[in-house]
């Protein structure tokens, strides 16, 4: 039976992979956004906004599954749990939630919390767990690659890079087939790297000198907050490069494999597939 999938952040970097992946697949996809038409494959296109209660109802009639996204707002959490419970009372049957790796352990981070209501919620469910995004190098950290550097203080530490497009492929596989009911999965590419060891790729790659700068965390902080990036945001990514920087982001898993029956992409791949938009060229 041809379900109809509500693809939440159906804009961003995984719900947009995930449309392209379902426009294969027998499904109905409402791809919701706040401001709507977006671009891209769908079937539809709805309003939606966790903010406003009243976009919900239109966005949820008759949709089988879900994927959910935690908007980068912190203060949406409530929103979100809300949202989850309005999922169920209209009848979907299956969520999968972007979430991210090691959540498990942090019963305070928002992703956790917003697991442990699903799973409280009666909807089944698969916990997608997410390491570091590789985009993040494109999308984050382009103008600096551009530049010929990559400046993030994570050390010497390793980060086991997964690729959003695969990410969006295992949430397409469990939206639409069965099997992967009540369950996380850790999703992480096929090894963990160094930054240098990313530079060196990028250099080989895309044909010119890119190095790792390894700023200190005070110097990373300046520089964004240099680069008109929030303060806020310029926390979130100490954060994450402190971990990196500690050891703690080399994790390597299989569930990626286990799930696409394929290797998951590696760090060279995507430096390959976004060349010309790392040399400033339309793909
Ligand atoms: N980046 C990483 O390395 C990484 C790794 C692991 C996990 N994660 C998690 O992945 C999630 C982000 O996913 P992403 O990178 O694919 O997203 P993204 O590219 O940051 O895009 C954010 C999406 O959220 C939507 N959005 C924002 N505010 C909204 C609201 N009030 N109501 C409804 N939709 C709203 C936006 O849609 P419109 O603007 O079109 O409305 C957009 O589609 C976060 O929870 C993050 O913690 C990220």
């Amino acid at each position: 039976m041809t379900r109809t999938v509500l693809v939440t952040g159906a804009t961003g970097t995984v719900g947009s992979a995930l449309r392209d992946e379902l426009a294969d697949r027998d499904a109905v996809v409402r791809a919701a956004t706040r401001t709507p038409p977006g671009d891209g494959p769908a079937d539809e296109w709805v309003a939606f906004d966790f903010a406003k209660p009243e976009t919900w109802g239109a966005a949820l009639e008759g949709a089988d599954a879900l994927f959910l996204l935690r908007p980068p707002d912190l203060s949406r959490v409530r929103q979100v749990r809300e949202f989850v419970d309005a999922a169920t009372r209209v009848g979907v049957e299956h969520c999968a939630v972007l979430s991210v790796l090691g959540a498990e352990r942090n019963p305070l981070l928002p992703h956790r919390r917003i697991e442990r209501h699903i799973e409280s919620s009666g909807l089944s469910y698969t916990h997608l767990r997410p390491s570091f995004f590789t985009q993040n190098l494109l999308e984050v950290h382009g103008d600096a690659l551009t530049r010929g550097e990559i400046a993030v203080p994570a050390g010497d530490g390793e980060t086991s890079f997964v690729d959003a497009r695969d990410v969006g492929a295992v949430a397409a596989t469990v939206l639409t087939e069965p099997g992967h009911e009540d369950t996380a999965y850790d999703l992480t590419g096929p090894e963990a790297l160094t930054y240098d060891e990313v530079a060196a790729i990028a250099s080989e790659v895309l044909g010119r000198s890119i190095e790792y700068t390894r700023p200190s965390l005070p110097r990373f902080v300046v520089g964004q907050v240099r680069r008109d990036r929030p303060p806020a945001f310029a926390l979130v990514m100490s954060g994450i490069y402190t971990t990196a920087r500690l050891g703690l982001a080399g994790r390597v898993t299989d569930d990626v494999a286990r799930v696409l029956g394929r290797e998951p992409r590696s760090v060279r791949t995507f430096f390959e597939d976004y060349a010309p938009e790392f040399r400033g060229e339309m793909r």
